[in-house]
């Protein structure tokens, strides 16, 4: 179990070292961690984002646990020296074209929620959102037009195979939970969406048992707030997906509590190559002073051991001591309370 450790930068340091003790407190055998930089820290280091080390040692492991990257400092900088190119940069570099962000209701929070407590218990989803193309990796840049004004644009594309193989993530997911998919797109505006349709209904003729329907992205962000409850498997695009995660972290109750997992097709010994990470960010305004929720990254090393090492087992037990403090009252500054980031470690390893 060869696992590269990328902590990164903010509050990505501290959320991580939790994630760490509660994975050390499993005494997994086999269990091997490399550290590595990325992000602003990396950038501090060795003048760039990914260096070359990082991305080799990504390469050599099984698994990337990864913490967050950003820093306004960096905002001035060239894009590609930019810290968020790190996470980007392993994503296109490893194939991880498979994002899987869940989102499930916990008990005792439904009042956290930014929906009412009866809307906001319903929600059991998953967002798998295609993570290698879309706007944003397309070409891009700033140019000044004929009549002097400046432009910015960014090409959104997807070829077919793109969607397919998303596509195919997508419909197997549902077929292991409530055989619903979700399509979402804005295929009555952009080109882009309008082949994204074709296709993931081309797929569909392969899941006779998974109910699929195609939602607009804007109806589809009016129905999280609505009706997340409808939801079962939603499968989007990169940036749809990216905002409706973040959308829908809020629905369960904070940002602080979703973990994500970034797979490709490389497979390990037990299962497969992934990335994963929280889905929030590196929060400067709170780095460094131990007040950082860090259930997102404790649960992200739980989807790290289900998907890539096959520990369903240990995976649902961190699953359980997180939901346990957090149905005994364990809240962080994310949840109106007052727990450090070391007391909910400690919180989670007790009830480990
Ligand atoms: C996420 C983040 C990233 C993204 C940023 C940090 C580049 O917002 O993982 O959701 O946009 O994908
Ligand atoms: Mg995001």
């Amino acid at each position: 179990m060869k696992i590269a450790v990328f902590a990164g930068d903010g509050i990505g340091p501290e959320v991580t070292a939790e994630a760490l003790r509660v994975l050390e407190a499993l005494r997994l055998p086999g269990m091997v961690l490399f550290e590595g930089d990325v992000g602003a820290a990396a950038w501090h280091r060795h003048g760039h984002p990914l260096p070359a080390e990082t991305l080799e040692m990504a390469g050599s492991a099984d698994a990337v646990l990864f913490g967050a990257v950003g820093d306004p400092l960096c905002d001035g900088l060239d894009r590609h020296l930019r810290p968020e190119q790190a996470v980007l940069g392993l994503r296109a570099e490893l194939d991880l074209f498979a994002n899987l962000r869940p989102a499930a209701a916990m008990p005792g929070l439904e009042d956290m929620s930014a929906l009412r407590p009866e809307v906001a218990r319903a929600i059991d989803l998953l967002i798998v959102r295609e993570l290698n193309g879309d706007v944003y990796f397309g070409d891009k840049g700033t140019r000044t037009l004929d009549d002097g004004r400046r432009q910015g644009w960014d090409m959104m594309s997807y070829a077919e195979d793109e969607v397919r193989r998303i596509a195919h993530v997508a419909f197997r997911a549902a077929q292991g939970r409530r055989g619903q998919l979700t399509s979402v797109d804005k295929a009555n505006v952009l080109e882009t969406s309008q082949l994204w349709r074709d296709v993931v209904i081309e797929v569909a003729g392969d899941y006779p048992d998974v109910a699929l329907n195609h939602m607009y992205v804007d109806n589809a962000a009016m129905q999280l707030v609505r009706d997340p409850g409808r939801f079962d498997v939603v499968v989007t695009g990169n940036l749809f997906g990216d905002i409706l995660s973040d959308q829908a972290s809020m629905c369960v109750g904070s940002i602080g509590l979703l973990a994500s997992a970034s797979l490709g097709e490389r497979q390990t010994a037990h299962g497969t190559f992934g990335l994963y990470e929280p889905i929030h960010g590196s929060a400067p305004d709170i780095a460094g002073q131990g007040r950082a929720n860090p259930m997102a990254a404790i649960l992200s090393a739980a989807m790290m051991l289900r998907h890539s090492f096959g520990r369903e087992g240990e995976a649902a037990r961190i699953e359980k001591a997180v939901a346990r403090a957090l149905a005994d009252g364990v809240r962080g500054g994310d949840l109106g309370g007052t727990a450090g980031t070391r007391g909910i470690g400690d919180a989670v390893l007790e009830r480990l």
